[in-house]
């Protein structure tokens, strides 16, 4: 019934009346004001005029179950949206959701990560506020060793997400890093568990800097925020409910492909590293081309200097460009 006020109040401009609530509730004056009251307490900004009804005046940007339920819109994405105001880790979460037989689509968002993970074993910054912090958990019909795609598809769908809401469309680093003037704003981290070498359900996790106004010195060259970038301030549900909806739309695509032709031409546009000098740190050691794009697989290609192209594998290597972090 939250969710559904919430939207009632964002779909007018003028007032609700209390009676249009109840009318399309089915529930009585007592238990409409009883939501309104937890909603003015949770942040939102909700006016209540004798013989007018409810009116959303300001609507700040408060984070709960019912309101991102109400940025998105039916589909088998955001089919369950599981909340929290502090977690361990979204991705943890989901996991765990997945193990107990989550259905594909199932959103789980925090608040606040007190041990937000981030690739290569490395810790993620997730203050309350003013990141977006989620996971998604998908149960994709293909070979492991494919899973390295939906990284790919993911950093698609965020980018697409926080372009319809904002106007702004980021690049993409290879393989799934969201960039803005060279600075990364989003990461994702995607963890896979198998079973008898088929995939039994993928998490992705997309963290991503909205409203964040600083960052720590040392990080301060390679992280920004929509709100550093833009100079506006961003709510966080319509981001959400955009991100989760792209994702949606392009993991559909890749589905039916089981495979990235689909999708290639669009990732290249959005492509940071495209034609630009790289360097591939790979395990074996390093070595310098140009980036050329992708293949059907999500590899990286890179021309060396003989003319010969090198198809790069996510997850072994780490590219970076020469002048910087892109
Ligand atoms: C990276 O290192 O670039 C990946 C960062 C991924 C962070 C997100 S925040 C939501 C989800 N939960 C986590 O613990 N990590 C991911």
């Amino acid at each position: 019934m939250k969710a559904e006020i919430i939207k009632m109040l964002k779909e007018r401009d003028g007032y609700v009346s209390g009676q249009e609530l109840c009318g399309r509730l089915g529930v009585s004056r007592t238990a409409v004001w009883k939501v309104i009251k937890q909603l003015q307490t949770e942040g939102y900004g909700i006016e209540a005029v004798r013989n007018k009804g409810y009116h959303l005046a300001d609507m700040t940007d408060v984070l709960s179950e019912a309101e991102i339920r109400s940025c998105i819109e039916g589909g088998p994405v955001g089919s369950r949206v599981v909340y929290y105001e502090e977690t361990d880790s979204t991705n943890t979460r989901a996991k765990a959701l997945a193990e107990e037989g989550a259905e594909e689509g199932t959103l789980v968002v925090a608040e606040r990560q007190n041990a937000g993970k981030g690739r290569r074993g490395r810790g993620w910054s997730s203050p309350p506020g003013s990141g977006i912090w989620m996971s998604m958990v998908l149960r994709p019909d293909i070979e492991p060793s494919h899973a390295s795609m939906v990284t790919l598809v993911a950093a698609l769908g965020v980018s697409e997400g926080i372009f319809q809401v904002t106007g702004i469309m980021p690049q993409i680093k290879w393989p799934n890093d969201l960039v803005l003037s060279g600075k990364k704003i989003c990461g994702i981290l995607t963890e896979m568990t198998t079973e008898l070498d088929a995939v039994q359900y993928v998490v992705v996790g997309m963290g991503t800097n909205v409203n964040t106004t600083g960052f720590p010195e040392e990080l301060e060259k390679k992280a920004s925020s929509l709100y550093l970038e833009s100079g506006k301030l961003w709510k966080r549900g319509p981001l959400i409910g955009a991100m989760a909806r792209a994702l949606g739309e392009y993991y559909e695509i890749f589905m039916d492909a089981k495979d990235l032709s689909p999708l290639k031409e669009t990732y290249e546009k959005r492509l940071a590293n495209l034609n630009r000098q790289v360097t591939v740190l790979a395990p074996k050691g390093s070595y310098g081309g140009i980036c050329r794009g992708i293949d059907s697989q999500g590899e990286l290609l890179v021309e060396l200097e003989d003319g010969t192209v090198s198809r790069v594998i996510s997850g072994e290597v780490s590219v970076r460009g020469i002048y910087g972090y892109v």
